[in-house]
């Protein structure tokens, strides 16, 4: 056997599971965690894990288990023997990773990057510092897959598993096997409840702080005799509190036209650019007395400004 796992491995640690109130949590299916032996100078062999979890902090601290009796060598008696003598039965290794989430984040659906991150194994009381190069990929709005971008090495004397490796090769009757290991990692995460959500908006804002501000304020006076900005503070129009993301008609006190608190519209940039420009051809029968903005890019400058002056 092999035993190889030196490096990456290992752990032992045991970590509490981070609360996981948002940032990113890994999905089992689809992740994968390998690593290679070379016996006799000859003979590669790939073992992997088969039962990982972890999570990354919205800060970029990624904290991942990987469950040691999970290994898998292909051969029963093999896993058997280096739960015992490698991993000596510490059930949890962690690996443990911080990244730059600003890289991460900012990267469209399709988009790719490599970054540099500082790992460190943690291994039946044993941890092992790394630097690993990693390959990001955002998948969708929600998910990114991150894999090493090279191989990694792991030394079986820096992970504490020399003993273990020896052992192994005496059962096995085997003359040697390489004390380096290389590692491989193909992680998928997906973003918690909460950040996802923010994420399905992110495009509204984005579109709307195109606009200039300054100018916006100057449009929003064609508003203002109808229209306040602070919160449930209804004159002849609605407050426009929080009005971007907000569905049509909603707000709490006011007395809207049927046609209007029906039509199920969700105000985007799109739609406010829609209605804005034609109020009564958008929404017929709607009682907002006002014959609409002629330009564009008043349009696209207001929304600026009432993005930024209450969404904050
Ligand atoms: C003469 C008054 C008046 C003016 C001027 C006016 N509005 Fe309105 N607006 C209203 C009224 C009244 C409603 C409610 C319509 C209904 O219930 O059918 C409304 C509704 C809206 C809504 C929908 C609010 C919601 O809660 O769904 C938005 C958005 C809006 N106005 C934006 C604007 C903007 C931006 C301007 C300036 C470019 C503007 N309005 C100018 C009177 C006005």
């Amino acid at each position: 056997m092999k035993l190889l796992l030196k490096a990456v491995t290992i752990a032992s640690a045991i970590v509490a599971t981070p609360a996981l109130a948002d940032g990113w949590t890994l999905v089992p299916e689809g992740s994968h965690l390998a690593y290679g032996t070379i016996k006799k100078d000859t003979v590669g062999e790939v073992n992997s894990f088969t039962n990982l979890s972890g999570h990354v902090s919205p800060d970029g601290k990624a904290e991942i288990q990987i469950d040691l009796s999970s290994v898998e060598t292909n051969i029963d008696i093999r896993n058997e023997r280096m739960i015992e003598y490698v991993f000596r039965k510490a059930g949890t290794a962690e690996l443990t990773a911080t990244f730059d989430m600003a890289e991460v984040s900012g990267l469209g659906v399709g988009e790719t990057t490599t970054v540099d991150t500082e790992a460190a194994l943690s291994l039946a009381g044993t941890d092992v510092a790394f630097e690993a190069e990693m390959f990001v990929v955002r998948l969708s709005e929600s998910s990114v897959m991150v894999s090493t971008n090279d191989m990694v090495f792991i030394s079986t004397e820096d992970a504490g598993v020399n003993a273990g490796v020896d052992k192994l090769l005496e059962l096995a009757s085997l003359p040697g096997i390489t004390r380096t290991v290389p590692v491989t990692a193909r992680l998928i995460f997906n973003m918690d409840g909460e950040q996802a959500a923010v994420s399905s908006t992110a495009p509204v804002a984005v579109a709307a702080v195109e606009g200039d501000i300054k100018a916006g304020k100057k449009v929003f006076r064609k508003c203002s005799a109808c229209h306040k900005l602070e919160q449930d503070r209804h004159t002849v129009g609605p407050s426009l509190h929080g009005i971007i993301g907000a569905t049509a008609g909603q707000a709490d006190g006011f007395r809207y036209s049927a046609q209007l608190q029906e039509s199920g519209i969700v105000w985007t940039a799109d739609t406010l650019t829609a209605f804005l420009s034609d109020p009564r051809g958008t929404i017929p029968g709607n009682k907002m007395q006002f014959p609409g903005l002629k330009k564009d890019e008043d349009i696209t400058n207001l929304i600026a400004y009432l993005q930024a002056e209450t969404q904050g």
